[in-house]
């Protein structure tokens, strides 16, 4: 399920967040190129004809920052939205990358590759996912995709609501958001985004729901706030 009352992902992700989405990103995540040239330093060890799979590859950033840095790797991106994988593919046709990318529009669930991938990414994906079973199930085909050892970023919100550190840093992100010159309504409709859109985790949390969809024990390697990545690989 990836819908709550007043929320669906492609609504939430359409043509109008699509076109605004490379800036208000980097002003909504701190670090958010910082996540991605770290990403890049954990990929730096894959082969140079790495077939790369992007879930829920937005905009493109990922194959982007990725794609530059390893100009022999192919990429598939996958995205729900029809908007974002045009902007997706806009942005990587104008960066010289458009015969390196194939395109799905649909979610990664109902996703199948013809081979497995040597290393995907979930960036700020896996967080929109509501309920136990559902997270499961997309990490799950997550790990279907790769071939065993193959290696996954997961980068997602994350945390213990009822945990005493929770609210100090949601205002502290708060307080971040509001610097970057973010006018007082759009702060307003985004925290209350991110208090009831987000299905935040604790980390114990997604690293067990990482362990049961086949993974081996994820490092975290990225902290901004609320906002966490993870490197791990398929175990089984
Ligand atoms: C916040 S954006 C992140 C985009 C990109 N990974 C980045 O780092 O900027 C989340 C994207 O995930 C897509 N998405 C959400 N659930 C998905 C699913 N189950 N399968 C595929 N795409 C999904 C949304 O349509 C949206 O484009």
């Amino acid at each position: 399920m990836q819908a709550t009352e007043g929320f669906t992902i492609t609504a939430h992700f359409d043509e109008s967040h699509a076109a605004k989405y490379d800036r208000r990103i980097r002003q909504f995540c701190p670090g958010y190129d910082a996540l991605h040239d770290l990403a890049a330093a954990w990929c730096a060890a894959l082969p140079p004809d790495t077939r790369f799979l992007s879930s829920g590859a937005g905009t493109g950033a990922e194959i982007l920052a990725l794609g530059r840095r390893f100009p022999s790797w192919n990429f598939v991106a996958v995205d729900v939205s029809a908007d974002m994988i045009q902007a997706c593919r806009d942005n990587t046709a104008s960066t010289g990358m458009a015969g390196r990318v194939d395109f799905f529009t649909g979610r990664v669930q109902d996703y199948q590759a013809s081979a497995p991938f040597d290393a995907a990414a979930s960036i700020f994906v896996a967080h929109f996912i509501k309920g136990r079973d559902e997270k499961l199930a997309y990490f799950k085909s997550i790990a279907a995709n790769l071939q065993i050892g193959g290696m996954f970023i997961l980068a997602d919100l994350f945390g213990d609501k009822q945990s005493s550190s929770f609210a100090p840093l949601l205002d502290a992100w708060l307080r971040h958001y509001a610097s970057h010159g973010v006018d007082a309504d759009t702060l307003a409709k985004d925290r209350a985004h991110v208090e009831r859109d987000i299905d935040y985790r604790p980390e114990s949390e997604l690293i067990a729901l990482l362990a049961e969809a086949g993974f081996a024990p994820p490092v975290r390697f990225f902290q901004a706030l609320l906002f966490g990545a993870w490197v791990t690989v398929r175990a089984v």
